[in-house]
């Protein structure tokens, strides 16, 4: 990694970073989920970067893959667990990072699990280490709590404009020989749960990803070349879009997902129903390990 793509991928954990501290600072019961989510991607775009992904606010049984829309009025109650994940991009370079909010304190011991599992991963990151020792570590930690590992979903590699490339990093061991190598970037992301341990989708979850942009109406099209010049690939959410006015964007949306022009992402949800926290750094492999994001 040259030190110019290095330095921007600092600066994006940065403000991934801040932009969750700040999340985390808002998200008190009887806050909207949309404002939360608002305020941090607003944030992130006067630091001077780009959110990556739309902030993913996942209740309870939810792991991820779910932000609100606009007219959304759900709010964090006290009793509620709310996992935040947060993307920042500096010119494609990205930051990827995520943290549970528990207000009751109910649930301490189910968020220190993945807290400790991802201490324990970051731990043994080294060039050469191997993605099932990494598994290996996340899950041994997670079921020294007394609770399971997601084992579904996984940590993954980061490429220029792209949030999930190369490597898959498992929450559980899985044998895996390959290795990590001396300045990949990688996020690393233990889920723990009291239920089954799995998630299965639970309906659309607002986050989309452009698929076809061959479209055949004018709607259509304005949708999706304003996708293609802004988002270049990564997720994003109706919340976002400027070329349709909103009256018409719910339809359109749901068209070009039909047509095949817009993948539509299903929220994750816990198999049996548990709860899942969650917690997430981006880290530059090396001797000496960065993780832009702590
Ligand atoms: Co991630």
């Amino acid at each position: 990694m040259d030190d110019d793509t290095r330095d921007k991928y600092v600066e994006a954990g940065r403000i991934a970073r801040e932009a969750r501290e700040l999340a985390v600072e808002i998200a008190s019961p009887g806050t909207e989920l949309v404002n939360i989510a608002e305020k941090a991607e607003e944030f992130i775009r006067e630091e001077g970067a780009e959110p990556a992904f739309p902030v993913n606010l996942s209740l309870n049984d939810h792991a991820a893959h779910y932000t609100p829309s606009r007219s959304d009025d759900t709010v964090i109650e006290e009793e509620d667990l709310l996992n935040i994940d947060v993307g920042a991009h500096v010119d494609g370079y990205i930051g990827d990072t995520a943290v549970t909010v528990d207000p009751s304190g109910e649930n301490q011991e189910l968020v220190e699990a993945s807290e400790d599992a991802l201490d324990a991963a970051l731990d043994i990151i080294e060039p050469g280490v191997s993605l099932g020792d990494i598994g290996a570590a996340i899950q041994e930690a997670i079921d020294s709590y007394g609770f399971s590992p997601v084992r579904n979903l996984s940590g993954h590699g980061l490429g220029h404009y792209e949030q999930h490339t190369g490597k898959t990093i498992p929450n559980i061991d899985t044998g895996s020989g390959k290795t990590l190598e001396e300045g990949e970037a990688v996020a690393i992301e233990p889920f723990a749960t009291d239920g089954k341990g799995k998630v299965k989708d639970g309906g659309p979850g607002n986050i989309y990803r452009l698929d076809n942009e061959n479209a055949r109406g004018r709607t259509g099209r304005k949708i999706l070349g304003e996708v293609k010049n802004r988002f270049r690939g990564l997720p994003f959410t109706s919340r976002w879009i400027e070329s349709v006015p909103a009256a018409r964007l719910k339809t359109a949306m749901s068209n070009l997902v039909r047509s095949g022009n817009l993948h539509s992402y299903d929220i994750l949800r816990e198999a049996g129903e548990g709860l899942v926290s969650q917690k997430e750094h981006t880290v530059i492999v090396g001797e000496d390990p960065t993780v832009t994001t702590r």
